[in-house]
This record gives C-alpha cells, sequence and structure tokens, in this order.
C-alpha cells in the first residue's frame, strides 16, 4: 500500500475498489497509531469516542486519493488525511451542541452522552490537534497546507454561523443558502483534495482544478444531507430526521417549496415556531406536516434535480483534469456511490 503511483503497471491495481478499501483500512491503522492521547480521560474519552464512531470518512479518502493519483506515496498523505478527518469531527461536536442534536452516526452526540462543556473543549482540543497533524511536512509543503487549511477553517466557521443566523431570518435567497453550504461543507471537500494534490507536487492549475471539483461535489453533498435530513431511513441515516425542520433550517427544500405561492404562508407559519415551546407531539406533527408540504409544493423534487445537477458539474470538472482515464474514473464512480448513500 506504500508504493508510490508512478507507474501505469499499478494502474488497474490501484484505481478499483480494492483500493478504496485498503485506502481505508490503512487510513484507519494511521488513525490508531496517531491519536493516542490519554489523560486527562474527560478531554480525551469523547475525543476517541467520536473518532471511533466512524462514518463515511470521505474527506481523508479523498485527499489520499488525490495524492495517489498524482503521485505521492500514501505513506505522505496519511497526517493530511488524518488532519481533515479531525478536524471534520471537530466541527461536528460544536455543530451538534448548535443544532441541539442527539444523535450522530447512530449514537449519541458528545454532549448528551458528557456535557456541553465536554463537547466544546475536546472540540477545542481537536482542531488544535488538526494543525498539530501538519507539522510532520517539510516547510515547502507546510506552507501550502497551512495557508489552505487556515483559510478554510475559517470559512468553515463562517459558514456555521450563516446556517444559524438564517434560523432566525424568513428572508433567506437561494444565493445565500448556496453561499453558507459551500463555506460550512464544499470548501472542506475542496481542501480535503488540494491538500492531497500539493502533497503530490501537483502544479497550481491542476491543484485549482481538483478543489474545484470538491467545490461542486461538496454542494452536491450538503444538498443530499437536507434532502436525508427530512427523507432519510432512521434505521441508516444516523441523525434524527428531521432535526433541519425542527431547527427551522432554511435548507433548498424549504427555500424552492416557499417559491410556491400556494405553500407560502402554511411553511412560514410552521417555521415561524420554536421548538422550545413545543412538546414531541408537536414537534412530530410539525416534521410530518412539513416533509408533506415539501413533496406537495415540489421543492423536495427541485432538491434531487439540484443534487443531480452540482453532481453533473463535479463530473466535468474531473473531465477536465490532467489524470489519466483509469483515475478519472475512479474520481466519477467515488462521486456518484456519494450520492446514492443512506447516512
Ligand atoms: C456531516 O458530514 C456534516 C456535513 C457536512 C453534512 P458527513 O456526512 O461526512 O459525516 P460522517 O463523517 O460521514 O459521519
Ligand atoms: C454541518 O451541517 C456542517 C458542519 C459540521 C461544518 P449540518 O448541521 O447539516 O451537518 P449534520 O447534518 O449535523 O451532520
Ligand atoms: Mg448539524
Ligand atoms: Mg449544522
Ligand atoms: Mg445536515
Amino acid at each position: 500500500m506504500y508504493i508510490s503511483y508512478n507507474s501505469h503497471v499499478f494502474c488497474d491495481y490501484f484505481y478499483n475498489m480494492e483500493n478504496l478499501n485498503e485506502l481505508r483500512a490503512v487510513f484507519l491503522e494511521h488513525l490508531k497509531a496517531r491519536v493516542v492521547e490519554k489523560e486527562p480521560a474527560g478531554l480525551y474519552n469523547p475525543v476517541h469516542y467520536i473518532l471511533d464512531l466512524g462514518g463515511k470518512r470521505l474527506r481523508p479518502l479523498l485527499t489520499l486519493l488525490a495524492g495517489q493519483i498524482y503521485g505521492a506515496p500514501v505513506s505522505k498523505t496519511l497526517d493530511a488525511a488524518l488532519a481533515v478527518e479531525v478536524f471534520h469531527n471537530f466541527t461536528l461536536l460544536h455543530d451538534d451542541i448548535m443544532d441541539a442534536a442527539h444523535l450522530r452516526r447512530g449514537k449519541e452526540t458528545v454532549h448528551v452522552k458528557w456535557n456541553e462543556n465536554t463537547g466544546i473543549l475536546s472540540g477545542d482540543a481537536m482542531l488544535i490537534m488538526s494543525y498539530k497533524l501538519l507539522e510532520s511536512y517539510d516547510v515547502a509543503t507546510f506552507k501550502p497546507l497551512m495557508s489552505l487549511f487556515s483559510r478554510t477553517a475559517l470559512q468553515v466557521c463562517e459558514g456555521q454561523q450563516y446556517d444559524v443566523d438564517f434560523e432566525t431570518r424568513s428572508d433567506v435567497t437561494v444565493d445565500e443558502y448556496l453561499h453558507m453550504i459551500s463555506y460550512k461543507t464544499s470548501v472542506l471537500v475542496g481542501c480535503a483534495l488540494q491538500m492531497g494534490a500539493i502533497i503530490a507536487g501537483a502544479s497550481q492549475e491542476e491543484q485549482e482544478r481538483i478543489y474545484n471539483y470538491g467545490l461542486n461535489l461538496g454542494l452536491a453533498f450538503q444538498l443530499m444531507d437536507d434532502y436525508l435530513d427530512a427523507y432519510g431511513d432512521p434505521a441508516t441515516f444516523g441523525k434524527e430526521v428531521g432535526g433541519d425542520i425542527r431547527e427551522n433550517k432554511k435548507t433548498y427544500l424549504y427555500l424552492k417549496s416557499i417559491e410556491n405561492e400556494s405553500y407560502n404562508d402554511a411553511l412560514l407559519n410552521w417555521f415561524a415556531m420554536d421548538y422550545t415551546t413545543m412538546d414531541e407531539a408537536q414537534i412530530t406533527e410539525k416534521k410530518n406536516a412539513v416533509k408533506e408540504l415539501f413533496k406537495e409544493s415540489g421543492g423536495a423534487a427541485k432538491t434531487l434535480d439540484a443534487i443531480d445537477y452540482y453532481t453533473q458539474l463535479a463530473l466535468n470538472n474531473i473531465k477536465e483534469l490532467a489524470i489519466d482515464e483509469t483515475a478519472k474514473q475512479q474520481l466519477k464512480d467515488f462521486s456518484l456511490k456519494l450520492m446514492n448513500r443512506a447516512s
């Protein structure tokens, strides 16, 4: 697994599902070896808890894949991949506090299992751990990695703030929504890919191209996350179904549904309600009613169209990359599989 991809001899071997499974296995071993802090347990147990809960490992796999495609040995991209995954999991600890979410990957969220202070401080520690992981790169690589990583991290915070601001606004536009999700989600997907390309020494142009692929993939990914939040199967989704509706999140589903005049008033009424003043039965009634309105108004169907649209843009981005056809196919398969997910 630690062989650099330089020769076409390895082509068929590397660009298949087995490759992805092996990359995942190597990544998980690296995670186990590198995240070893134990004391104080109150700080680090939640870190191990969230990192061991699993998840799709989308972002680190993209770093490893991009590195591999542009010719870096997997061993060189592992720390960057781990930095991205630890950072992502840090954002989840804080996001679950902000979204009052009780369920993550089918288990209790950290702030529910422990408490909010734990979620905050263990999250802070993870943010710092993610930066520390980049220390292993030599100066010439470290500098561009850091600059990309820090810019991205700040954009994620900005996106998260917009997401929260929009909960109490009734005049959010689709453009504002797209800007918000590109910051809270897409930029990290682009960053994960570009980091792999940086480590492999890919050209600036190619770095930008693979980053842009990540941006469009990230938009499709977050739109699908919003769709699954409403219509996902509780048995596989791993999060509270309807959590976005409870929280009055201004998702694409909502914004496209209220464009239909016949459903505007009803939806505005539901989304003016504050769940902290409602009991469980009322929250369930709201979720069911809103899900129905999203469907009847055409908003749900338009969201599926938008997912297709941004997935297609991402696939077009892949075509423009200066990489061989087998590598393109690998990225294409990965993208399509991601849009057919259940969690
Ligand atoms: C959840 O990310 C947060 C979003 C940006 C939607 P993922 O859906 O990648 O979460 P895991 O890591 O697979 O659990
Ligand atoms: C989360 O968006 C984005 C970040 C964590 C930065 P969501 O709030 O939709 O993510 P989930 O659905 O809780 O995973
Ligand atoms: Mg959330
Ligand atoms: Mg959120
Ligand atoms: Mg979500």
